[in-house]
């Protein structure tokens, strides 16, 4: 649950509308804003908080890696490794449609919980005059999944978007209709060759021109499947979930060796989880037992737990 805005402000595509909804975004509220392809529901992708109220504004039953906007190419490039196929596509089709996967670089200060404990991270550079306009104003990388919860199908309209989350976020940016009205294709690549995540505003013919292979599917369905990008994931430590006494990672009363949240608020906890995961994981032994008290079933909760069960569960293969 959370605290939550009640009154979701309407803003205006002009100078006015782009610096309330900016500033919005600079305090870590949530504000849906155009794209070409769908709204997307903005946060600070600097903000672990602001990260972590998308989820709980989206209502995702697990966290889900976010693609994070940029206004520029370089922009973009400063975030992410490309393989040379890499940068050609950004530079013939950015701004536009496309979504880029890369290995973020080190130091960009990104909350952890946008790329859900990935290596690598999505980028976009929007080709919608007010979502530059926006990104400018901001200043800082917005994460934005469509403006949809889980579930519904998403939003080319500022009005769609007032109808499904008005009353759980802080604003609406109208930029009119999404041209595109279909999500951004999304590239990833393995041995330097791209490989489609997701098909999108983007054809695989006009890539294929452009680099002159069509990009295949990816060699494992893991990063199709969100159930499954969770296997990225795998703690070198044994995860042990609603642990009482003294656990590794505290909640609330609970206090552990790190708290997720002393005060018991699960967006504090969603945003500290995958950093303090790491932290704890390296921090412990082979052998040792990564503990963490119980979490709530409820709200982000259930994605928070979700992630933990995962974690928690026996290991296949080989820990990467
Ligand atoms: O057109 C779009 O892409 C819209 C607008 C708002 O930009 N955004 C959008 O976001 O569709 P979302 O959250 O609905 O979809 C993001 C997709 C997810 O399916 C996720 O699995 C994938 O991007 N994704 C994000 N980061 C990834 C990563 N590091 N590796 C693989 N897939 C990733
Ligand atoms: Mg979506």
């Amino acid at each position: 649950m959370g605290e939550q805005p009640t009154i979701t402000q309407a803003f205006s595509s002009g100078p006015e509308g782009i610096s309330g909804a900016s500033q919005l975004l600079r305090a870590g509220e949530i504000v849906a804003f155009p794209t070409e392809t769908v709204y997307g529901l903005g946060g600070d992708a600097t903000n672990g908080e602001a990260v972590a109220k998308i989820f709980d504004v989206k209502g995702r039953p697990s966290f889900n890696p976010l693609i994070v906007h940029v206004a520029s190419v370089d922009k973009a490039e400063a975030l992410i490794e490309l393989p040379p196929k890499g940068r050609t596509l950004a530079q013939m089709l950015w701004p536009g449609p496309l979504t880029l996967v890369g290995r973020l670089r080190p130091g960009k200060g990104l909350a952890d919980l946008v790329r859900a404990g990935l290596p690598t991270l999505a980028v976009r550079v929007p080709d919608h005059p007010v979502a530059q306009a926006l990104l400018r104003a901001v200043g800082r990388p917005l994460a934005a999944p469509s403006a949809n919860p889980s579930g519904k199908v998403s939003p080319t309209t500022a009005q769609h978007v007032h109808d499904l989350m008005s009353g759980r976020i802080a604003g609406v940016l109208d930029g009119g209709a999404a041209a595109v009205g279909l999500e951004s294709t999304i590239i990833g690549f393995e041995n330097l060759e791209p490989v489609l995540l997701r098909p999108g505003g983007v054809t695989v013919e006009e890539i294929a021109k452009l680099v002159d292979t069509a990009p295949n599917p990816p060699s494992s369905a893991v990063v199709n499947a969100p159930g499954q990008l969770q296997s990225h994931y795998a703690p070198v430590a044994e995860v042990e979930m609603n642990a009482t006494e003294d656990p590794v990672l505290g909640f609330g009363a609970i206090e552990g060796q790190v708290s997720l949240s002393p005060d018991g608020d699960l967006t504090e906890a969603a945003a500290n989880l995958f950093g303090m995961l790491r932290l704890m994981d390296e921090a412990l032994k082979d052998g040792d037992v990564l503990t963490v008290a119980p979490i709530p079933e409820e709200g982000l909760g259930r994605a928070i737990n979700d992630r933990l069960r995962r974690a928690a569960a026996p290991r296949q293969t080989s820990t990467k």
